[in-house]
């Protein structure tokens, strides 16, 4: 691939805006090799303002399973749009989205809506103090900047905060204790001190020791069940993608409370918060409050219910967990031949990127890099969309094993 020519755009960005980009993990690390603006999407590619091609692994971060663009869901989006975005009522399809989600989360009794993921895990969290009139939290993983409160936890999902956040008052951290995944002993010692204090266990999945999960999970319910605590999935990653109905179908085992978002709507700006009836029915205590006016928006609905549509009729979590098995194994060969210190971890759904040796440190900086300039879009978390087919697959195969060879 040519070199490829910085131009306004960045700039233009930096200038006009914090970080450049309104999503922390969206600004660029890598130019010039990496795109400094998409300007459109399609299945599993991507194009830049220069019409440079990316096979795009980033799938947004997160929320594209299905594929840009895909048709039933831009189909299912633009017949709502003729018939009205938002309402200063209820919609019919609120309602039967909230039932069909209901139908596919195992926790779910009831189910409300709001837009991102971070506001919704802020929600469960209100509702887990609320209902058992206690205040600290603990917390296992990244669940959004508005919860990134606690010294020590995660501001962003792969940077963890070393002092005092600034922006959050102490008396406010003091409340939220950041725990790593499967610290079992941990989470027993902060259940001995705060004993009868502890609202909530809110936890999201470590992607790349994901399969720990299945003593982790257990242990986490036994714990939270002993101590009148509320249990909580932050499945904002792993709904409608190691399982529809994320974690708690994977593994079997019931929270109390969850939240989904990414995956429910192929990239609309859509987050469910769902659980037992009991405890969601504290939204309706006198005084309590959670409330958004774009918490019923059309579109992201109509896409939501397109999405759970198409997951039945086609095997969408077989496919991209066939694909990613496939894919990552190969990378992870091409690795292994050229004896570059590096592996995917984890579930082929949502594989990380890992180092196998301190030695060098900087190999994973310049395989993404290697990887950009060769037409493919990685991330720490990368992820395969239905819309990746085993062409797709053998191509980025293909240009990843010429980025190894270029490092
Ligand atoms: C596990 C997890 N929880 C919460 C969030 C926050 O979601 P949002 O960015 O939609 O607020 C993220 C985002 O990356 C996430 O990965």
């Amino acid at each position: 691939m040519e070199f490829r020519q910085r131009n306004e755009w960045n700039k233009r960005l930096i200038d006009t805006m914090p970080k450049g980009s309104s999503t922390a993990s969206k600004a660029p690390k890598y130019l010039p090799e990496e795109p400094e603006v998409i300007l459109r999407g399609r299945g599993c590619r991507v194009w830049d303002d220069k019409a440079h091609e990316f096979i795009d692994f980033r799938n947004a971060l997160g929320p594209v399973t299905l594929g840009y663009c895909y048709p039933e869901v831009d189909q299912a989006i633009t017949a709502q749009l003729k018939n009205g975005i938002i309402f200063g009522h209820p919609s019919s399809i609120e309602c039967e989205v909230s039932e069909k989600l209901c139908e596919v989360i195992p926790c779910a009794e009831q189910a409300r809506f709001l837009k991102t993921g971070g506001e919704a895990c802020a929600a469960v969290i209100r509702i887990a103090r609320a209902y058992t009139g206690r205040g600290h939290i603990i917390q296992i993983g990244y669940n959004g900047w508005l919860n990134s409160l606690a010294m020590g936890s995660r501001v962003l999902p792969n940077q963890v905060s070393g002092v005092q956040i600034p922006g959050v008052p102490s008396e406010i951290s003091e409340l939220y204790h950041a725990v790593k995944w499967n610290d079992i002993e941990g989470i027993r010692t902060l259940f001995d001190m705060y004993t009868n204090d502890i609202a909530a266990v809110i936890v999201a999945a470590d992607y790349g020791e994901f399969e720990q999960g299945k003593v982790f999970y257990p242990f986490l319910r036994d714990i939270t069940t002993a101590n009148d605590a509320i249990l909580i999935f932050d499945e904002i990653v792993t709904g409608f993608r190691v399982a529809l109905g994320g974690v708690q179908e994977y593994f079997g085992v019931k929270p109390d409370l969850c939240v989904f978002a990414k995956g429910i709507a192929n990239g609309m700006p859509l987050s469910v918060y769902a659980g037992k009836r009991e405890i969601m029915q504290t939204c309706e205590k006198p005084g309590f409050s959670i409330s958004s006016t774009y918490g019923g928006e059309t579109l992201s609905l109509a896409a939501c219910r397109a999405v759970i549509k198409i997951y039945k009729k086609l095997d969408v979590i077989g496919h991209i967990r066939t694909n990613g098995e496939y894919l990552w194994s190969k990378v992870n060969e091409i690795f292994n031949y050229n004896n570059i210190p590096i592996r995917l971890k984890g579930i082929p759904q949502c594989p990380v990127f890992t180092l196998t040796s301190e030695s060098d440190k900087g190999v994973l900086d310049r395989f993404f890099r290697a990887a950009y300039a060769n037409g493919v879009s990685l991330y720490n978390v990368s992820y395969v969309n239905l819309s990746h087919n085993l062409t797709d697959c053998d191509d980025a195969i293909q240009l990843i094993s010429q980025a190894v060879k270029d490092l």
